[in-house]
């Protein structure tokens, strides 16, 4: 008995000794840290859920005033930046030591999201960027600005049937938007988002984000715990999700083959990109490389742009003066060009103030991480970043910073003024990231969410109830930022021209 008791209890002091063994890392380098816990390191706050990731990095950037400081996520050191300069080293001026993002990369494990462009790592990752580049052009994207208008219209026919309900959750309105505009200019498919609940799109979209036990294991683990993902051999992405979407893109692709029909969307592009590849081409663009190309849109596409519009709406509900002011400019546009047009939306300045505003207030992304791949000196500094260090920029941390936003709690508008951005530091807001890893979709997100707050705003004005979150309190499982309780908010009829 007593040797049993011996045994467990030196088996648990080694286990102990194994999990802080690292934990003097930062303190042997001069970096500052907070004091991590056996096993969990720093990140406990964020594993009883009482925080998102965006958040506890935030806290931990209020903490210190020093260029960067040094976490522990369970027992592996992590590398925080604070510094402007620093961060613009580590995403452009330095690129070529942090290519990569952090999260976990095997063809064996998951074919499909290993070659998705957040997931690959260079060089693979190089040759997939340059080949969907040309997708993203402002060429590309002003030939689908009919199919999304489409869509936007029948958003505002669906708001019409539900006015008169208690409210209309803002996040999932956007999100069959959003939803059905991937489906259409993505794969050219009628996702009929917007008369069936359940149509499949839509729930293969919610059950990819959904922040179920599952789900949230799995991306904790993609990003943190790389041994789990080896150890229980677990893919990224839900493996019924991956499913519906490779056979959808292969069908579409074989359909289009054998039909010859050209539609100017994503599979088009895609089509061409693998048949103008080249044999000296270091990797081959087609099979899963080919079929993951297509599905980012999906994966990457819907769910930022409905956090972004959403979040939008909810602002605007609660200031109208700035609700105001954009009906007034979406009316101008409207006696300009007779209708809702690309270039009328590229004009809309105060358009533009307030969805920069919102992704400083709500960064999709609450956070930026690059993994350092040979070891790199920061410049006057005696600290060398060695390779195999993840580095994180917290971007949350940044956007609430009082130094670069005054009063950061405040929805202001105005702080994207041409005047007051040219004051503001580079490098203080980065809700697309930066650098050559730089979100792709940024032009395309930005013109499909700006449509579609443009078609709402046009007929409808948007109004709290009693079921409105105020203040907001955020999710603390999964990536993307997101309130607990959804944006239910009033849709009220009010055109903005009345004929
Ligand atoms: C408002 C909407 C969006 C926001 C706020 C957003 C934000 C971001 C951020 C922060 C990153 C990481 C950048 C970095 O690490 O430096 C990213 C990457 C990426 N985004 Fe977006 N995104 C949006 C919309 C879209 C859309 C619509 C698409 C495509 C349909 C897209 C495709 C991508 C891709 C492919 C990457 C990976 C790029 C790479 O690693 O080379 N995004 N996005």
């Amino acid at each position: 008995m007593f040797l049993n008791i011996l045994v467990v209890l030196t088996i648990i002091y080694l286990l102990y000794k194994f999990s802080i063994r690292n934990f003097d890392y930062w303190e042997k380098r001069g970096v500052l840290f907070p004091k991590p816990l056996p096993f969990i390191g720093n990140v406990f706050d964020l594993l009883t859920g009482r925080i998102g990731i965006g958040h506890l990095l935030a806290e931990f950037y209020n903490n210190y005033k020093t260029p960067y400081f040094g976490i522990f996520v369970f027992n592996k050191p992590y590398l925080v930046l604070r510094d402007l300069e620093l961060i613009k080293n580590v995403l452009v001026k330095d690129f070529n030591y942090f290519p990569d993002h952090t999260v976990f990369c095997d063809e064996k494990l998951d074919s499909l999201a290993s070659k998705v462009l957040f997931i690959a790592k260079s060089p693979e990752w190089k040759f997939l960027r340059s080949k969907m580049s040309q997708a993203f052009s402002a060429g590309k994207i002003k030939n689908m600005f009919p199919l999304v208008s489409t869509v936007a219209k029948e958003m505002n026919l669906y708001v019409t049937k539900n006015q008169n309900s208690n409210f209309i959750e803002a996040k999932e309105l956007c999100a069959k938007y959003a939803t059905e505009v991937v489906a259409t200019c993505a794969f050219g498919i009628n996702s009929n988002c917007f008369e069936n609940e359940d149509a499949e799109f839509r729930v293969i979209g919610r059950k990819l984000f959904s922040a179920e036990v599952t789900n949230t294991i799995r991306q904790v683990a993609y990003f943190f715990a790389h041994g789990l993902v080896k150890l229980f051999k677990l893919p990224f992405f839900d493996p019924d999700c991956v499913r519906f979407i490779r056979e959808m893109i292969h069908s579409t692709i074989e359909n289009r083959e054998k039909t010859g029909f050209k539609r100017n969307d994503v599979i088009d592009i895609i089509i061409q990109i693998r048949n103008k590849s080249s044999p000296q081409d270091a990797y081959k663009f087609d099979g899963d490389r080919l079929v993951a190309q297509a599905g980012q849109f999906y994966t990457a596409g819907f769910e930022t742009v409905s956090t972004t519009m959403s979040f939008a709406l909810y602002e605007i509900c609660l200031q109208q003066d700035i609700q105001d002011r954009i009906r007034s400019e979406i009316k101008d546009s409207l006696i300009k060009y007779g209708e809702l047009t690309y270039e009328g939306i590229q004009e809309m300045k105060y358009l533009d103030m307030v969805v920069c505003e919102t992704l400083r207030k709500y960064p999709v992304l609450a956070f930026l991480d690059r993994l350092c791949v040979q070891d790199y000196k920061i410049p006057d500094s005696g600290l060398v970043i060695e390779k195999g260090t993840p580095v994180y920029i917290p971007m949350f941390g940044l956007h609430y910073d009082p130094q670069y936003f005054p009063d950061p709690d405040k929805f202001e508008p105005q702080r994207f003024s041409d005047e007051n951005r040219n004051k503001l530091p580079s490098y203080a807001y980065i809700p697309f990231g930066e650098g050559p890893r730089i979100c792709l979709g940024e032009r395309l997100g930005l013109v499909v969410s700006k449509l579609g707050l443009c078609y709402l705003l046009s007929q409808f004005e948007v109004v709290r109830c009693t079921e409105t979150p105020v203040p907001i309190i955020f999710e603390t499982k999964g990536i993307i930022l997101a309130s607990t309780v959804g944006l239910p908010l009033k849709f009220r009829k009010s055109p903005v021209i009345t004929t």
